[in-house]
């Protein structure tokens, strides 16, 4: 699978060095080269040696001086690297290259990389949850370096908590998929709704709905990784915004359609898998309701419907809805795709098991206007989310 792919394996100082060797001899099996690179505190933990024997290759440990049989010449795997992985990656590491600092092989390496750059991060939770590695994190982020999220779980340190470093199987298959992933949304601009919106009752209730944000946000980071410019609206959820995207957080359904108004111009591709509120309260109360009778009338006014505003303004951008549906699923979508002058319509039904709202799967049919349906078995969200963009896909070329 990657037969004449290069992946430099930067190594650093944490106790997860473990894992490395694995991921390392996972790589080579899958039929990658691999050249592995450490830090000084990584060497603490495992000998290169370790590392030579599986790669059957030279180590790179550093920058000057290093006088072997072999000759590194600095930052040139750097540049032969078709991928460039650190793991495990140390909040040092990540804060170093954050502030542009290169003060040794790996951190020169990685500043020199022109290939994609992936950190698996693993570290002690407190350090994990610190805002300032937080926005390191963001920051690179924004400039298109990748993470693969840290798991949760024991830790070394004997905290409970997140930062320990993905399983090595998670991480090579992370690997594979960016180096074979298409990148067919490349210098597209697409616009992602996501998760529930909330309107208030009063200060501290609201109405809502069982949206998790998952498949939203799934979609978010496929289209990034097929090199998409992705913007997520997202209402709240528990979810961390996917990596290397614009996230713009709302609440209610009119803060949603301002953000998406604001947008929208600037948008090729729309995919609203938003569960969005159709009615608010009328008159939200500026105090916390009392109980005082046994029953309370609230009334409710209608919500715009941000869609099918879209489907009268819409220029050349491609609109695609989601339909939740309990009965008649392709009558229902279709009508949908007609009143809110869709392209597409991804319709879900929420009476299959594994479907819909929250879990981690979703069963989808991508329906479009001539009423063509394809139809997907029960899959994660993450895997529905390729299968969507794959149509989108075939949409967009040559457009
Ligand atoms: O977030 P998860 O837990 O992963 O769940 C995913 C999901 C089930 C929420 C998602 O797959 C989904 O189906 N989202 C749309 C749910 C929905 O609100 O469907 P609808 O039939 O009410 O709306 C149709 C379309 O119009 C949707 O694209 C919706 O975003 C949009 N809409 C609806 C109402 C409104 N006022 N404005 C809108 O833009």
């Amino acid at each position: 699978m990657l037969k004449n792919k290069l992946v430099v394996l930067g190594v650093t100082g944490s106790i997860a060095v473990y894992k490395a060797v694995e991921i390392c001899r996972l790589l080579m099996k899958n039929g990658a080269r691999v050249k592995v690179i450490m830090t000084r505190a990584a060497e603490a933990f495992v000998a290169p040696l370790t590392f030579e024997t599986i790669t059957g290759g030279p180590v790179g440990t550093r920058m000057f001086g290093q006088v072997r049989s072999w000759d590194i010449q600095h930052i040139s795997w750097a540049q032969e690297a078709d991928l460039f992985l650190v793991a495990p990656a140390t909040a040092n590491v990540i804060g170093k290259v954050c502030q542009g600092i290169a003060d040794d092989l790996l951190t020169t390496s990685i500043m020199a990389a022109t290939s994609p750059v992936i950190f698996a991060p693993a570290m002690n939770r407190e350090m994990y949850n610190n805002p300032i590695y937080q926005d390191n994190m963001e920051k690179l982020a924004a400039r298109g370096y990748q993470f693969v999220e840290p798991g949760t779980g024991y830790l070394a340190c004997g905290d409970e908590g997140k930062g320990r470093l993905a399983e090595p199987e998670e991480i090579v298959d992370y690997v594979i998929k960016e180096l074979t992933m298409k990148k067919d949304f490349s210098d597209r601009k697409l616009l992602i709704t996501a998760g529930p919106t909330r309107e208030p009752l009063d200060p501290i209730r609201f109405f809502s709905n069982f949206s998790s944000g998952k498949m939203g946000y799934a979609l978010a980071e496929a289209a990034s990784r097929r090199g998409g410019q992705v913007t997520l609206i997202s209402g709240p959820t528990n979810l961390t915004p996917p990596p290397g995207i614009r996230f713009i957080p709302v609440n209610t359904t009119l803060e949603m359609q301002e953000a998406v108004f604001d947008e929208f111009s600037r948008t090729d591709l729309v995919i609203k898998a938003a569960a969005v509120a159709d009615y608010r309260p009328a008159n939200p109360k500026k105090q916390k309701i009392k109980k005082e009778e046994e029953f309370l009338n609230v009334k409710l006014t209608s919500n715009p419907d941000i869609l099918l505003e879209l489907g009268k303004i819409k220029k050349n951008q491609i609109l695609v809805g989601f339909a939740a549906e309990t009965e008649d699923l392709v009558k229902n979508a279709m009508e949908k795709i007609k009143k809110k002058n869709l392209d597409f319509i991804v319709a879900n039904d929420l009476t299959s098991p594994g479907a819909g709202f929250e879990v981690d799967t979703n069963l989808v049919k991508v329906i479009n206007r001539e009423g063509d349906i394809r139809e997907f078995p029960l899959m994660t969200k993450k895997e529905v989310s390729h299968k969507i963009l794959d149509v989108l896909s075939e949409k967009i070329k040559g457009r």
